[in-house]
């Protein structure tokens, strides 16, 4: 692995401890960034055992080839998690995983290194991609988005209250010169926002915002969540590590809707568990990081962990 860009990973005990059940199982690690989980997966595992990774990054892939070369309980696809099913289907073993993770969000080599147009810190190309040979950069985005469908964007995936007066800035300066680098956006970005927050870059807010929907974050994990259920075998367990609200929200929904059932059968009727298809039971409480992973990696201040077991 290069020295130079590194992730350090988030809740790896806690993650791969409450993953692994079963040494002899087959398990999906849907973020490899860097392999963190993974390698303390593989560790855990049996000879019998087996572990399938995915990532959209071109990079993380080549660290996986390099990194378990010589591992045949090791496999990878290079797509997206919302692809499980196909991955899963294609080495029929539908219904049949003992466990999914996934470790949501870019890794710190994306952030870290300005080439990928990930930084408000550095300047780079205006990028944003994970996978950057699909879809559209943020700079191609910025040449055919309207002013109501970026605030709508800085709003709903950003969260930011100030997203319309943004969008009017962005694309003022858009007209007088295409947008092209992340340098310029933070720039435009942060002279239009008006209450800077103490410790917080001003365009931190609208730079989540555009890179989810970039990438399509949310999209992806709704659709993962679903397929996983459908994958996983009973007891088969889902473990998932967000970064901000709107993430753990979506796994928060999901697991609570799958633990309590079918909540509309007709009133006055008497029913069994068995009828309200109760087809999860959480393992464990949010888990966040300890004070002293807090203290050793900053980013795991934000992370929330979840974990479910399949019933049905
Ligand atoms: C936080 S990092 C994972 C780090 C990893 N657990 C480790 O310990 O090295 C997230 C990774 O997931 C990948 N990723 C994010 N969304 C994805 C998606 N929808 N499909 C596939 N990979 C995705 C990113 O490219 C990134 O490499």
């Amino acid at each position: 692995m290069s020295a130079e860009f590194q992730h350090i990973t988030v809740l790896l005990n806690e993650a791969v401890d409450t993953l692994v059940g079963d040494g002899d199982g087959f398990y999906i690690d849907g973020t490899f960034g860097r392999g963190g989980h993974s390698a303390l997966v593989l560790e855990q595992l049996t000879p019998q055992g087996r572990l399938l990774a995915i990532d959209k990054d071109p990079e993380a892939i080549a660290c996986a080839e390099q990194r378990f070369a010589t591992e045949p309980r090791f496999d990878i696809e290079r797509g997206s998690f919302a692809q499980l099913q196909e991955f899963v289907e294609a080495r029929g073993l539908s219904g049949q995983l003992d466990g999914v993770l996934l470790d949501l969000g870019v890794s710190s080599p994306q952030l870290d290194d300005p080439s990928r147009g990930f930084s408000f810190m550095a300047d780079g190309p205006l990028d944003m991609r994970m996978n950057p040979d699909v879809g559209e950069s943020a700079a191609e985005w910025l040449t055919h988005a309207t002013e109501a469908e970026i605030a709508d964007v800085l709003y709903t995936y950003g969260e930011e209250r100030h997203g319309r007066r943004m969008a009017r800035a962005i694309l003022a300066a858009q007209a007088e010169e295409p947008i092209t680098t992340t340098g310029r956006l933070a720039k435009i970005i942060a002279e239009a926002n008006p209450s800077w927050e103490k410790g917080k870059n001003p365009a931190t807010r609208a730079f989540q915002g555009i890179r989810i929907f970039i990438n399509r974050e949310l999209e992806d994990l709704e659709s993962c969540l679903e397929q996983a259920l459908e994958m996983l075998k009973v007891g088969g367990r889902l473990v998932v590590i967000s970064f901000h609200s709107l993430e753990d929200r979506i796994v928060k929904r999901f697991i609570r809707h799958h633990v309590k059932g079918d909540e509309h059968l007709p009133p006055g009727i008497p029913f069994t568990d068995d009828m309200l298809n109760k087809r999860l039971k959480a393992v464990t409480k949010a888990v966040k990081a300890s004070r002293k992973e807090v203290d050793d990696n900053p980013r795991s201040r934000s992370a929330v962990m979840r974990a479910a077991v399949k019933l049905k």
